[in-house]
């Protein structure tokens, strides 16, 4: 189950219900089953999906009555090819207008104050925060790299840092440690919020 934070921000930037939304990368299904119970007309999708969540990637999603709104919550840095994918999306599959809400880790953010952190707190003390960070860069899309990628068919809002280590493998209760170290400047805000409007 997402954050309750991340669902009351979904929430909160996607047009009232009834509409209809495109989750996109929606993993085990939980946020299109919380936005269907809030009268949302949902259709998700992710190359791994079963049950309620198709089994494709953006790029393969037949295009059908253009989707009101997006979201895409923690997938977008995984999505490939990128480049083309965003264009299926924005010519295909939304109507102008549509938003398209994005809750992202920004590994540019990403330094290794924050990976000693969170390494730390899994239980990975012996790994190199360095090789992590690196190894991170290597394998996701930084958040500039999707904006600059949106920015091509999208009016992209500015970005919110916040907080997001604290959702990847640990949980609630460690949100408001990474908070107090954030407004400390002692890690990075990693966590990373906005809304792309198709032009
Ligand atoms: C970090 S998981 C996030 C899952 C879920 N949104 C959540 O918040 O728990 C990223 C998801 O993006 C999916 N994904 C990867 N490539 C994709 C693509 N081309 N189109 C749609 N989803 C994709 C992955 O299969 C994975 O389930």
């Amino acid at each position: 189950m997402p954050a309750p934070d991340a669902i009351a921000y979904v929430r909160a930037a996607l047009p009232p219900a009834p509409a209809r939304v495109l989750e996109i990368g929606a993993g085990d299904g939980a946020l299109a089953q919380v936005l269907r119970g809030a009268g949302y007309d949902v259709t998700a999708i992710d190359p791994v999906g079963e049950g309620d969540v198709l089994p494709v990637p953006l790029l393969e999603l037949a295009p059908s009555e253009p989707f009101d709104a997006a979201v895409a919550m923690t997938s977008l840095h995984h999505v490939e090819p990128l480049e083309a994918s965003l264009c299926h999306l924005a010519e295909r599959l939304l109507r102008p207008g549509a938003r398209l809400v994005v809750d992202e880790y920004d590994v540019a953010a990403l330094d290794e104050r924050a990976a000693r952190w969170w390494l730390d707190k899994v239980g990975k003390q012996d790994e190199d925060p360095a090789h992590f960070v690196a190894h991170m860069r290597d394998h996701i899309a930084s958040v500039p790299r999707l904006r600059e990628a949106l920015a091509v068919h999208f009016d992209v809002s500015e970005p919110v840092p916040g907080a997001y280590l604290y959702r990847h493998k640990l949980g609630l209760e460690h949100r408001a440690e990474e908070e107090r170290l954030i407004a400390a400047g002692e890690i990075p805000a990693t966590g990373s919020r906005f809304i792309a409007i198709r032009r």
